[in-house]
C-alpha cells in the first residue's frame, strides 16, 4: 500500500491482544465497516447488535444507556445530546397536533420555553400548576391532556413533588407522568419505581458531577424509549462519544458523591437557618420546610446539594454576597458539581417570568441558589460565614 492508502486505512481493526481495557475505549467513529452486505443487513434489522453510524448509536451511548436503564430500575434508556434533547424527544414521541401538557409551574426554563414557545407551533398546548396542589393538578387536565409533566425537586425554592399521588392522579386519566429526576439523582429517588413512566436526567449535572458532560437521557418501558429513539435519531441530537464516556466515569461515584452532597446540604441548611442576615432557607431537611413529612418519606437516603436562601436586604445583599464569596463559591449557571456553586434565580433561570409570576414562586431579589459541594463542611461554612459577614 502506498502512503496515503496507509494513513488512510490507519485504525481500522486495531486488536488489543488477550486483555480487554478496564475502562470502556471511547469509539470516536463516525461510521461501522462491514465485510458484505449480508452482514449490515442483519444489523440493520435488528437480527445481531452492531452499529453502523454515530447518528444512529455508538457503544459508548450504548454503554451508558445500560447502566442509566439500571441505575433508574427501567426496561430501556436512550441518551441524547443535551436534557432538553432527551425531554424534547419523548415529547415528540408521545404528543401529537391537539394534545395537551400539564406541567409544573416550577419547571425548568428550558422545558417552560419548550411548552411555551416550540410545541404550541405544533398545535400542542401547556397548562402550568402548583404540583403540591392536587386539586389545581386535577383540575387542569383535560379530555386531551396525554402528559403530566413533575420535577422531582423543584427548582430553586426545592418544593418536593408528591410522585406516588401524583401518577395516581395521572394514571387515573390514561397520561404519561414523566418526571425530571435531575436534582435527585436515581441515588436519592427511582421514579419508575414509584409508577412513573418516563424519568428525564441532564447528565450535566448529579450524574456526571464534574462539569464535563453534555447530555441527557430519558429512561422507561422499550416501547416509549423506541419511539422516543427514532424521533432522537431524526432531530440528530446524539450524544457524543466523548461526553457519554465521560458521563460513565462519572456516575461510577454517584452514590459517594450523593451522600457527601446530602450530608453537606443539611448542615450548610441549619447554619444559615440560624444566621441573622439570612431570611429564609429553603431545604427539604428543614423542619419548618411545608413538604419536610414527605421528603422524609420519598427520600430516606437524603435529599442532595441543593438549597435555596433569600438575604434581607435584597439585590444589594445579594451581590456583595456574590461578590466576596465568589473567589471561593463561584456564580455558575449550573449545579451539582462536586465543588460548591451559587446561582442568582432572579436574574438568570427565572429572568424572563414576569414579577408576580416570580413572587408567586418565592423568587426575589434576594434569593440565591446554593448547589453544596463535596468539599470539608468547615471550609464551606466559613466562606459562606465570611460571604455573610460582608453583607
Ligand atoms: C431540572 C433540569 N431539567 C432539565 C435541564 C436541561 O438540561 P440540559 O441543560 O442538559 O439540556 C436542566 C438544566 O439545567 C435542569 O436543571
Amino acid at each position: 500500500m502506498k502512503p496515503q492508502t496507509l494513513a488512510a486505512r490507519a485504525g481500522i481493526d486495531t486488536k488489543l491482544g488477550v486483555a480487554k481495557p478496564l475502562n470502556l475505549a471511547i469509539h470516536q467513529s463516525t461510521v461501522y465497516a462491514y465485510d458484505n452486505l449480508e452482514q449490515l443487513e442483519t444489523v440493520l434489522t435488528g437480527q445481531e447488535s452492531g452499529f453502523f453510524y454515530y447518528r444512529n448509536g455508538h457503544p459508548n451511548a450504548s454503554a451508558l444507556e445500560q447502566v442509566l436503564a439500571q441505575l433508574e430500575a427501567g426496561e430501556a434508556c436512550a441518551v441524547a445530546s443535551s436534557g432538553m434533547a432527551a425531554i424534547s424527544g419523548a415529547f415528540l414521541a408521545i404528543l401529537n397536533a391537539g394534545d395537551h401538557v400539564v406541567a409544573d409551574q416550577n419547571a425548568y426554563g428550558g422545558t417552560f420555553a419548550l411548552l411555551t414557545d416550540d410545541l404550541p407551533r405544533l398545535g400542542i398546548s401547556a397548562t402550568f400548576v402548583d404540583m403540591q396542589d392536587l386539586v389545581a393538578v386535577e383540575n387542569a387536565l383535560q379530555a386531551n391532556t396525554k402528559i403530566l409533566h413533575l420535577e422531582s425537586l423543584s427548582n430553586p425554592t426545592m418544593r418536593v413533588t408528591d410522585i406516588p399521588a401524583l401518577v395516581a392522579i395521572g394514571h387515573a386519566k390514561g397520561l404519561k407522568v414523566c418526571v425530571d429526576s435531575t436534582f435527585s439523582s436515581p441515588a436519592l429517588i427511582r421514579p419508575l419505581e414509584l409508577g412513573a413512566d418516563l424519568v428525564f436526567h441532564s447528565l450535566a449535572k448529579y450524574l456526571d458531577g464534574h462539569s464535563s458532560v453534555m447530555g441527557g437521557a430519558v429512561i422507561g418501558d422499550k416501547e416509549l424509549i423506541d419511539a422516543t429513539r427514532v424521533r432522537l435519531i431524526h432531530l440528530g441530537a446524539t450524544m457524543a462519544a466523548f461526553d457519554a464516556w465521560n458521563a460513565l466515569n462519572g456516575i461510577k461515584t454517584l452514590s459517594l458523591r450523593m451522600n457527601a452532597h446530602s450530608q453537606n446540604s443539611l448542615m450548610v441548611a441549619r447554619f444559615l437557618d440560624q444566621h441573622a442576615k439570612v431570611a429564609r432557607v429553603d431545604h427539604p431537611g428543614l423542619e419548618q420546610h411545608p413538604q419536610f413529612e414527605l421528603a422524609k418519606r420519598l427520600y430516606p437516603n437524603g435529599l442532595g446539594g441543593m438549597l435555596s436562601f433569600e438575604l434581607h436586604g435584597g439585590y444589594a445583599a445579594a451581590s456583595r454576597f456574590v461578590k466576596t464569596v465568589a473567589p471561593r463559591i463561584p456564580l455558575a449557571t449550573s449545579l451539582a458539581d462536586v465543588s460548591s456553586t451559587l446561582s442568582y434565580p432572579f436574574g438568570t433561570s427565572h429572568r424572563a417570568l414576569t414579577p408576580e409570576a416570580r413572587a408567586r414562586i418565592n423568587v426575589t431579589d434576594g434569593l440565591l441558589r446554593l448547589s453544596v459541594g463535596i468539599e470539608a463542611i468547615e471550609d464551606i461554612l466559613a466562606d459562606l460565614a465570611f460571604g455573610l459577614n460582608a453583607v
